[in-house]
């Protein structure tokens, strides 16, 4: 017994409930008829046609979907939520069942007509009717949208990767001044708790502002509302793929100075690495806008690192030639050598190098008379022992003296070949010297320089 009770109790709540519910639905169909009864959306919702409108706007930002840097459109999906009062849309509600809130499509009552001004998408920046509107009996509409839009926004890649951009959608109404449609905003920032992270950029702050231009064409103010959002580009990405690998080619390009410059390895170990930051930067300029008018950062440091490699690449070239001087070689011009190899191997810390040049400094000038002398030294010890077979052996002295004359011309000359050889060797040395010199000092610049580019640009 007890439980058909309690079902016969259920069965007439559930009844009451059911039956409140479509008096209520009961009251919404008259209310309806009767408020678009003689409604005429294209005509502005006041009962005084001096009254303005007053149109609060709030903006959530739902997503940046896009920034393209070459054709500078700046794509988002966001919820404009507007809001204003229809004096045509106003009812007792004690006539009506209590029934305090309804419902309207978007296309059956009158909206602002807002456009997003800066429109560069397709179609022309309106709003389409997609949503219902929520109506209060005190005649309060509430409009909120979805929507995407493509507004223009002036992109500056100077500092790319490390830039900060900031667009600017501005809403406003076509047909309605600000003495029939007024916009203001309700609150100073937009929305971003539906905020979705875009992984190319990160929305730092965002500002919402009204904004009041006084056209030529048209009497009276003309209120809009700018979004201002300001993007901060995430540069890992770019760091990883261009900057690191473009760093690395720099350190490559300094360690080719290790290579001795006698090894045809180094001009090749070079050119390979200039060649690879040729690809780097052919990769680079598809990812950029193909603007003259500012050079993007990045862009500037592959140019950087492509030159200081040709450069290295010339003295590279230059150090080679000097390593392998022409025959009959040249000494080093005196400048030079005081210049390249005195004071720069001392500055180089090549000081067995600049102790060896002053040490055949002092001995060079000697060296003729010296020669000469041990060669008359030498004279005197083969008379010695010409003497000496004179004593011992007594042949016939004329044709050993002869023989001997002849065979002391013959060690003459192949004593000034000898020297002139020598010489030769030494100029050679000399230039091979300063070569090395020229390669050590050129790898101090070279060190210098990437440090210099790699901080100018990380920093
Ligand atoms: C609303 O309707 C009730 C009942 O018809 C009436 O008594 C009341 O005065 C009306 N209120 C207004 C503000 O018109």
């Amino acid at each position: 017994m007890e439980a058909r009770t309690r079902l016969f109790v259920g069965t007439i709540l559930v009844s009451v409930y059911c039956l409140r519910g479509v008096a209520g639905q009961y009251a919404a169909l008259p209310l309806r008829k009767k408020l678009l009864e003689n409604y005429d959306r294209r005509v502005r919702p006041v009962l005084d046609q001096s009254t303005t409108v007053r149109l609060d706007v709030d903006v959530a930002l739902r997503q940046v979907v896009d920034l393209n840097e070459l054709q500078e459109v700046f794509t988002t999906l966001m919820w404009l939520r507007l809001y204003w009062t229809d004096e045509l849309l106003q009812w007792n509600t004690s006539q009506y069942d209590g029934l305090t809130t309804t419902t309207f499509h978007s296309s059956e009552v009158w909206r602002p007509d807002i456009f997003l001004i800066n429109n560069i998408g397709q179609g022309s920046g309106n709003l389409l009717p997609v949503t219902d509107v929520s109506v209060s009996s005190e005649g309060r509409v509430a409009w909120r949208q979805p929507s995407l839009f493509s507004s223009s926004c002036k992109v500056d890649v100077s500092q790319f990767p490390y830039d900060e951009q900031t667009c600017i959608l501005e809403f406003s109404s076509w047909l309605y001044g600000g003495n029939d449609l007024d916009l203001f905003n309700i609150s100073a920032t937009m929305d971003l708790t539906a905020f979705q992270q875009n992984d190319q950029f990160e929305v730092t702050h965002t500002k919402v502002e009204r904004k009041v231009t006084f056209y030529a064409c048209c009497p009276g103010p003309w209120p809009s509302i700018e979004l201002h959002i300001h993007l901060k580009r995430r540069r890992l990405f770019y760091i990883v793929n261009m900057v690191v690998p473009c760093l690395d080619l720099l350190m490559l390009n300094l360690a080719a100075f290790y290579i001795p410059p006698d090894s045809g390895e180094r001009l090749g170990f070079t050119i390979t690495v200039l060649l690879s930051l040729v690809v780097f930067q052919q990769l680079l300029t598809t990812q950029l806008p193909a603007t003259s008018t500012s050079t993007p950062m990045l862009g500037k440091f592959f140019t950087a690192t492509i030159v200081l490699v040709t450069i290295s690449l010339l003295i590279t070239i230059l150090v080679l030639r000097l390593s392998h001087p022409s025959h009959p070689s040249r000494p080093l011009p005196r400048w030079l050598r005081r210049l390249v190899l005195h004071y720069m191997a001392s500055f180089f810390c090549m000081c067995n190098i600049a102790n060896d040049i002053h040490a055949k400094k002092r001995s060079t000038p000697k060296t003729p008379q010296d020669g000469n002398n041990d060669w008359s030294d030498d004279d005197t010890g083969m008379n010695d022992i010409v003497l000496g077979s004179r004593h011992q052996i007594t042949i016939d002295d004329q044709k050993h003296r002869s023989t001997l004359k002849t065979i002391s011309s013959k060690v003459e000359n192949i004593s000034d070949y000898l020297q002139g050889k020598e010489n030769d060797d030494e100029e050679e040395s000399e230039w091979k010297m300063a070569a090395l010199v020229l390669d050590r000092a050129a790898m101090l610049a070279t060190a210098i320089a990437s440090v210099v580019i790699s901080l100018v640009f990380l920093l």
